[in-house]
């Protein structure tokens, strides 16, 4: 079964990927944000994507998640592990922890969320109570639990428009709402996923105290130092879960 990453911030690349070769994709819904990396890790075919492009040049509401998604179904994915930075809205959530997320809360707007969207089109209405694919989630956090790596099995994340960081009223809101951890990048991901059935699961890296949760405010250049060290264990943890995929 053919598996996807989708790299976020802090990782643009996958270390510890054989790479066989480098195609670029157009689909009817457009390009990807750039060409799809394929090789091999731990005795599985595996597919990377960098979600922001080359050079970190597409901002999180820019993303063409729909060129993305098509273009790993239509070379055969059938799983996607996605990686996004987030901040920790749940206190006991600190930077560089890792979360598994179980829910979505969406607050995006203005993107382009379906494949069933055109006048003439179809019209589908899929299933997303559960957002994760807990086959995948299950793997993720066992092997994780195995090896000894902390993670978080579960959180509610909430997903914003971007580019800028969130107000803390909004933090405020969307604590109150449920949400443990936000990010600018999981939605529409995770629901065109499901519209073209492939299963996907996130890992979160929790890169900062979101708005108005710590004495200071938000710092990329802090932000980016603490994705660093949690893209490092992110890495370690896909390299171990890849094989038991
Ligand atoms: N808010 C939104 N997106 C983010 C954050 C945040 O605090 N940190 C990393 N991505």
């Amino acid at each position: 079964m053919l598996t996807a990453i989708i790299g976020g911030s802090g990782l643009a690349n996958l270390d510890g990927l054989t790479i066989t070769h480098r195609e670029v994709t157009r689909t009817e819904f457009g390009e990807a944000s750039g060409a799809l990396t394929f090789g091999a890790m731990g005795g599985k075919d595996v597919v990377f994507l960098n979600r922001h492009g080359p050079g970190h040049t597409i901002p999180p509401h820019r993303v063409n998640y729909r060129a993305n998604i098509f273009a790993l179904k239509q070379v055969g994915v059938k799983q996607i592990i996605a990686i996004n930075a987030v901040g920790g809205i749940d206190s006991n959530l600190e930077p560089v922890g890792l979360v598994i997320p179980d829910q979505i809360i969406d607050y995006t707007y203005g993107r382009k969320q379906t494949y069933f969207g055109s006048e003439n089109g179809p019209v589908k209405h899929v299933d997303f109570t559960h957002p994760y694919t807990e086959r995948l989630r299950k793997i993720i956090i066992d092997t994780a639990n195995s090896n000894k790596i902390p993670v978080t099995p579960g959180g509610t994340y909430a997903a914003t428009q971007g580019p800028r960081f969130e107000t803390a009223a909004e933090i405020d809101r969307m604590e109150r709402d449920g949400a443990s951890i936000v990010g600018m990048t999981g939605m529409p991901e995770a629901a065109l996923a499901r519209e073209l059935d492939l299963d996907y699961a996130a890992i979160a890296v929790v890169s900062n105290p979101a708005a108005g949760r710590s004495g200071s405010e938000i710092s990329v250049e802090e932000i980016m130092i603490k994705l660093q060290l949690g893209m490092d264990k992110t890495r370690v943890l896909l390299e171990l879960v890849i094989p038991r995929l």
